[in-house]
């Protein structure tokens, strides 16, 4: 029986350390994501509060519907998900949605870390709204 208790007890502690761990980890990742938004300049053309700029809000587009031109001119419709999300930072000629297909996004000179990061980081605001 103690040794039950005693179990419990450890599964309950693992259980809060690891809440603890994720909500550091995401703690780390906003500021980190929040120094490079600002930075490289992405905050220039980019709300995540939701104003259309230059370019789209960035806060609330996860699982949205987009309707997007790509390079040779074919339009699909699709989901906004992390990989397009991270193509958008990657590669942002690759793909236009509709409303900003006379806008253009420079490819940013980051490197592939960074680029995960602000993927990241842009899906945890998403994920917060
Ligand atoms: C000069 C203004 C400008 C800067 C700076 C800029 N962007 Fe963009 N961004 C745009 C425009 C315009 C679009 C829409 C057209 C396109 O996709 O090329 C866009 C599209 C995107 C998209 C796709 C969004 C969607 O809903 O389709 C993401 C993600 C993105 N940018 C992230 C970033 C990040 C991260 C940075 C900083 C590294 C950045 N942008 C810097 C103007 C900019």
């Amino acid at each position: 029986m103690r040794f039950l208790q005693l179990m419990l007890v450890i599964l309950v502690y693992s259980q809060i350390y690891s809440c603890k761990k994720k909500e550091n980890s995401n703690a780390v990742l906003k500021r980190e994501g929040t120094k490079l938004f600002n930075d490289i300049g992405c905050v220039q053309c980019h709300s995540l509060e939701g104003e259309k700029m230059y370019g789209p809000p960035l806060n609330s587009i996860l699982g949205n519907e987009s309707i997007v031109q790509r390079m040779d001119g074919k339009q699909l419709k699709l989901i906004v998900d992390r990989a397009y999300i991270y193509r958008g930072i990657k590669d942002p000629n690759f793909e236009k949605p509709l409303s900003f297909l006379n806008s253009i996004m420079a490819r940013p000179q980051i490197s592939e870390q960074q680029i995960n990061t602000l993927t990241d980081y842009i899906i945890l605001i998403n994920m917060e709204q």
